[in-house]
């Protein structure tokens, strides 16, 4: 049996996204894939998911997009709600590794116990974000970051490709 180190799993898995950039025909393509991919390989990675902020809404709301994991209650989030929201309207990276201690927390599932959320930027602007949960505290050390951050500038950079594509 051989062992896979940590970095050697997420070098794997950068690669693998790189594959699936240059073989995805469109965005919406790259994204399923990428929650596929994200979730299937990274062991932590319990659920992942994409929020897309709605074209013309007012007031502006995330809608949940392609993702693999269990189902969740949360399909539309307001900006000033849950992680999700805080992570769009600061248009920053946000991991949380005890989610029970954060108060923005709206829950998916009981198991849930630690979050990142990567917002996705379009012609300079938040377009939308990749979320992930997962089963384990603190399951998002410096390089799932740089992993899962990787993988929204690609979308990004896709995006920006495509018409029709900020909110
Ligand atoms: N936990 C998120 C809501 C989305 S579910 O995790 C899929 C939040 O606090 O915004």
């Amino acid at each position: 049996m051989t062992t896979t180190s940590k970095s050697e799993k997420h070098a794997e898995a950068r690669k693998a996204i790189d594959h699936l950039h240059s073989e995805s025909r469109s965005a919406d393509q790259l994204m399923k894939g990428i929650t596929e991919l994200l979730n299937q390989e990274m062991l932590k990675y319990n659920w992942v998911g994409f929020y897309m902020l709605e074209h013309g809404a007012n007031p502006p709301v995330l809608v949940l997009g392609h993702y693999q994991g269990a189902m969740t209650p949360h399909t539309r989030i307001p900006l000033n709600q849950g992680i999700c929201g805080a992570a769009a309207s600061s248009g920053k990276t946000v991991v949380v590794d005890d989610v029970s201690k954060d108060m923005r927390y709206l829950a998916c599932s009981l198991e849930t116990k630690s979050e990142i959320v990567v917002p996705i930027y379009v012609h300079g602007k938040v377009a939308g974000e990749l979320d992930i949960d997962s089963h384990f505290p603190a399951a998002f050390a410096p390089e799932d970051r740089e992993l899962v951050e990787y993988c929204a500038e690609l979308v990004g950079k896709r995006l920006n490709r495509e018409p029709h594509a900020t909110a």
